[in-house]
């Protein structure tokens, strides 16, 4: 039995005072109404708020982590933000490969697979994103494109490591768009991805593994997402910038 993830991936929202302010916003839904001894819930904001998140998350049991890291410790990398500073803050996950990083900073599946060596390297928790765009899915492309990022991703990660490593399938057309994929498409995809993870790692790893889906999550479809056998949760974008939609998808894990 896998244990459900709800993820909140703030992207480039909220300043630091609404940043404050919506943490605490969730932080006391989740302690009045929900429990979490069945789902892990991570919040991701920016990394200046990411201080403000793990200090007001104290003690809550929710998982603060960052959007990014750089593959390097450290050196002239302007602007860059490094895995082992992501971890000296008392982070305990990071988001990488994200199609937003894929798209518009140049990141590929090797520099992916950098980056998750860097954080596995720092006993972070890795959410690694995969997903292809609606190009791919037209073009009936999207298994070979999504295996590429999976395999390549993984590239000399082994089956200890993946304990630490989450995959996180958001197809690139469902993101932002409102257009989600139909509960029956993200299993079929999920059921896909642990197969060639069955493939490579072998049965007992595959089964641990825990895949979520992102694209479009919102209270009323993640209940019927979260309800297929192969989708252990959800990466939410729009709807984790409202406390009580995020705490529904959260309720809707349980
Ligand atoms: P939306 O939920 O806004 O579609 O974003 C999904 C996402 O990219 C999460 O990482």
């Amino acid at each position: 039995m896998r244990k459900k993830i709800v993820a909140g991936n703030w992207k480039m929202n909220n300043d630091l005072i609404e940043s404050q302010s919506l943490i605490t916003e969730v932080r006391g839904i989740i302690r009045d109404e929900l429990r979490l001894d069945n789902v892990d819930v991570i919040l991701f904001p920016t990394y200046f708020a990411l201080p403000s998140c793990i200090r007001l998350l104290e003690g809550t049991g929710v998982y603060s982590g960052a959007q990014n890291c750089h593959q390097e410790k450290s050196g002239a990398f302007t602007g860059e933000v490094s895995a082992s500073m992501v971890k000296a803050l008392g982070a305990s996950h990071v988001i990488i490969g994200h199609s937003e990083r894929r798209q518009y900073f140049g990141e590929n599946n090797i520099i992916c697979n950098a980056k998750i060596k860097a954080g596995l390297e720092q006993e972070l928790t890795i959410l690694y994103c995969i997903g292809e765009t609606l190009e791919e899915r037209e073009s009936n492309t999207h298994l070979d494109i999504l295996k590429s990022q999976l395999i390549e991703g993984l590239n000399e990660i082994n089956a200890q490591q993946l304990n630490n490593l989450v995959i996180a399938y958001e197809p690139v057309w469902a993101i932002g768009t409102g257009k989600t994929a139909s509960a029956q498409q993200a299993q079929e995809i999920h059921a896909f991805l642990r197969k060639e993870i069955t493939t490579k790692y072998g049965e007992a790893v595959a089964q641990r593994l825990r895949i979520l889906y992102g694209g479009s999550v919102k209270p009323d479809n993640a209940k019927e997402l979260f309800s297929q056998v192969d989708i252990d949760g959800g990466l939410i974008g729009g709807a984790s910038l409202k406390a009580r939609d995020f705490a529904e998808i959260v309720r809707a894990a349980q």
